[in-house]
């Protein structure tokens, strides 16, 4: 969109006393918290503490039992199915990536722009070839792939594939990008290149959330930090402060 004044700053999710349980057992007892457009936040915690249940209720593969998820201040999440809080913009990047291995870069990406098309929800499906063209273009370059444009996504590695699912993700102008362990399984070289291509992601027009084990990576990309125990959040604000944090310290140093 070329006539966008910037919304840094608006809330772009909002969550108000989540709650998710299986059974008896309580996973998130009551969460809320609030991403900006232009923020990166990263949602930190030992294992088992919410987080990836924290992803499927604002992704709506879990549903909860009580409280609000709001996308960009008027989206009621909460009443709508999976596709449709994908294509009301919330892209979603799992661990393990799921390119299509056969294809190229180039035409991944364009896959990706045209499982959306069918939307009434979507501008996407009036655009014509030239178009669909110029934003595969930006998007290798926001990714960093335009070399690899005409490689096979199956040839590529590890870490390249992971690059080119979270374009495949942008095709889609996302408002809220969740990335679940971006850097998980990859080299020390390629998690510093991501964490140059997640800082190179920020946007006005963008929220990016990442649940993240690694704490170094964490400090050096987000701006806020929730640190969720028990599904509970236990500290918000920098990571730097959370590192000095009594509670935080005895969440990830006591096990
Ligand atoms: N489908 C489920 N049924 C029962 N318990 C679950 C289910 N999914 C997650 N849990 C439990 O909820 C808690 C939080 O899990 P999860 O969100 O996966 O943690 P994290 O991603 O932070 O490691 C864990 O105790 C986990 O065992
Ligand atoms: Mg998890």
């Amino acid at each position: 969109m070329d006539n966008m004044v910037s919304r840094t700053g608006d809330q772009a999710l909002q969550i108000d006393g989540l709650r998710v349980t299986f059974g008896d057992f309580v996973a998130i007892p009551g969460l809320s918290f609030i991403v900006s457009f232009g923020e990166i936040h990263a949602v930190i915690g030992p294992n088992g503490a919410g987080k990836t249940t924290l992803l499927d209720a604002i992704t709506g593969k879990t549903r909860p039992t009580e409280g609000r998820i709001l996308l960009d201040r008027h989206i009621d999440l909460l009443r709508l199915d999976e596709p449709k809080i994908a294509l009301a913009g919330v892209g979603r990047k799992f661990q393990k990536p799921s390119v299509f291995e056969a294809l190229s870069v180039r035409e991944n990406l364009e896959l990706a722009l045209r499982l959306r098309t069918g939307s009434i929800f979507s501008e996407l499906r009036h655009w014509n070839d030239a178009r669909r063209r110029q934003r595969t273009n930006e998007v290798l370059n926001e990714v960093g792939l335009e070399e690899k444009a005409d490689a096979i996504a199956g040839h590529l590695a590890h870490g390249q594939k992971q690059w080119l699912e979270i374009g495949m993700l942008l095709m889609q102008r996302p408002k809220l990008l969740m990335l679940d362990e971006p850097v998980a399984g990859m080299t020390a070289v390629e998690t510093t290149h991501t964490a140059e291509l997640i800082g190179r992601l920020r946007a006005p027009e963008r929220a990016i959330l990442v649940i993240e084990h690694d704490m170094d990576f964490v400090e050096e990309i987000a701006d806020r930090v929730t640190v969720l125990h028990g599904g509970d959040p236990i500290f918000e604000g920098r990571m730097a402060d959370a590192r000095a944090d009594a509670r935080v310290r005895e969440v990830y140093l006591g096990r």
